[in-house]
């Protein structure tokens, strides 16, 4: 793999996929591993990121030098390129000019191979403090900018380059190509990571972990554990049965797309659970939302662990397949855990003790990759591009107790409301666009000739990267007016429909 070393970056796993876009496999590892653990994952090349941290403060983090004596190429960011200078006899100095944010880089008459043939001067996004005075010797500087005397520089014969700004972010547009040049061109390595070749290696790499076994896997009705479930069962066939509890708190049409639409793309043994009695019994006289996300999450387990004892006597269910990805593996290993604001990511995840192996043939990719893998398996779009929606479901958009009739209406509303963000084209902008049924509060309305006294419903649409962060999506009045009316003419009990104009922090994204 082409390694990513994370000097603290808030972009390694932007970096790591954009070396994937230019078809290469990567991963991120973090600074804190020694060398021989890093020349121990025979890297193909590696790149250093950006960091917060100044070359010149006490226990900077660096590299080691006989990662860089091992004659591996090495590409560096921002503070991994001033890393790289420094350690190849170039000179790092806080020259008092920092510069943030959008730049003009100057590449005019400059030669060699990273920014050639590219516009004389082109924007990229720079956020640094110290610069690079001089490059190391045998070393051709391919850039500069008004602060920066050395922006870029590269070295053929030794493999190694850099730059100073961020190539991994959108506001760099060359940079993509940048990065691609490094690795093809300088780095020498092939493009050969594509969607075909990530699907024939799980397949096999199932195929050869589970032999003649069996295993089961939970649909959520989201892409990832379709994906998941896809690709196993292109290796091992029916041995696979997958599992699909419906607990009652879905959207309109979602257990159809998984029973219709999911197995007619697969032809994947599907047991579908109706277990909406149970939860809605279960989540009677219920207000407190972190009470129903643990009433939800405990059901969930109940029901699936009987149906596990079921598959047993049917066969022998050694393998479990989870839909895990790689930004959740690379976030658990290592790094400080966030702070608990709601108890969410376990609900809908099955307890520790779970006597399976587990499978887990997503771990290596990020989300997009998942979704193309998910394509190219013949999956509906309206799965591969479901949009995020939590494990506890409409359960935590009915802000109130959660009855059958309640969320009737909810489904009924957030039907609505999907359906006209679709045909106004805006699915792939928004992030998701939770609709919420304010239970509690009644509100007067007049509709025909009479008095009505019902609900609002309150849109969120929001656009974000990874949820972490959130903006309120500016849809156009006109789509919000289309909403508005449908909903209030259409669903019964629903006198308003309010939007929701805060961001994260410090609004969450759901409402519970
Ligand atoms: P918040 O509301 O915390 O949501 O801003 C961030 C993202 O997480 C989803 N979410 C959940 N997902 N179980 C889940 O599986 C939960 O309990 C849960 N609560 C929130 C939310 O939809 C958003 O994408």
């Amino acid at each position: 793999p082409v390694l990513v070393i994370d000097f603290g970056a808030q972009y390694a796993q932007l970096i790591a996929r954009r070396v994937r876009e230019a078809q290469v496999y990567s991963e991120v590892v973090p600074h804190t591993l020694s060398a021989s653990e890093i020349l121990s994952k025979r890297p193909a090349a590696v790149v250093l990121s950006g960091g917060p941290a100044s070359v010149y403060a006490e226990q900077a983090p660096d590299v080691a030098p006989e990662l860089l004596d091992a004659g591996v190429p090495v590409f560096g960011i921002c503070y991994g390129f001033q890393l790289l200078a420094r350690a190849f006899g170039g000179t790092v100095e806080r020259t008092g000019t920092r510069e943030y944010g959008r730049t003009d880089l100057d590449v005019t008459g400059t030669g060699g191979k990273l920014h050639e043939d590219m516009p004389g001067r082109h924007p990229v996004w720079m956020s640094h403090g110290d610069s690079v005075t001089a490059a190391p010797e045998g070393a051709t500087v391919t850039a500069r900018t008004d602060g920066s005397p050395v922006a870029a520089f590269e070295d053929v014969e030794r493999r190694i380059a850099g730059v100073q700004y961020h190539p991994e972010v959108a506001h760099s547009p060359h940079g993509q190509e940048v990065l691609r040049r490094f690795l093809h061109e300088i780095a020498g390595l092939r493009p050969s990571w594509t969607t075909a070749s990530i699907v024939e290696e799980q397949v096999a790499a199932i195929a050869e972990r589970v032999g003649e076994g069996r295993a089961i896997c939970g649909l959520s009705g989201g892409v990832d554990s379709a994906v998941a479930a896809a690709l196993v069962h292109r290796a091992i066939g029916d041995r696979l049965t997958c599992v699909f509890v419906d607990h009652g708190l879905l959207r309109a049409g979602e257990r159809a797309q998984v029973e219709h639409d999911f197995v007619a793309a697969t032809g994947v043994r599907l047991v579908t659970i109706d277990a909406r009695e149970e939860f809605l019994g279960a989540l009677a006289g219920v207000t407190d939302p972190e009470a129903k996300r643990k009433i939800i999450g405990g059901e969930f387990i109940r029901v699936f662990e009987k149906a596990e004892r079921d598959l047993a006597a049917q066969g022998d269910y050694r393998y479990l397949v989870q839909g895990t990805l790689y930004p959740d593996v690379v976030e658990s290993g290592g790094g400080a855990g966030t702070a608990n604001i709601k108890s969410h990511h376990n609900v809908g995840g099955l307890p520790e003790d779970l006597d399976f192996e587990l499978v887990e043939p997503l771990r290596l990719l990020f989300k997009d990759e998942v979704r193309r893998v998910g394509l190219e398996l013949g999956l509906p779009e309206t799965i591969v591009y479901r949009q995020p929606f939590p494990g506890p479901g409409l359960a935590i958009r009915v802000v109130g107790e959660v009855t059958g009739d309640r969320l009737d209406t909810l489904r009924a509303a957030d039907a609505i409301a999907r359906e006209e963000l679709s045909l106004a084209g805006l699915d792939r902008d928004i992030w998701q666009c939770p609709v919420v049924l304010l239970a509690d509060v009644r509100s007067v309305g007049v509709q025909g000739d009479g008095r009505t006294y019902g609900h609002p419903v309150v849109l969120r649409p929001v656009s974000s990267e990874d949820a972490m962060t959130a903006d309120w999506t500016r849809l156009p009045y006109e789509v919000l007016e289309r909403i508005s009316t449908r909903v209030t003419n259409e669903v019964t009990g629903v006198t308003r429909v309010a939007l929701d104009v805060t961001s994260k922090p410090p609004g969450t994204i759901e409402w519970e």
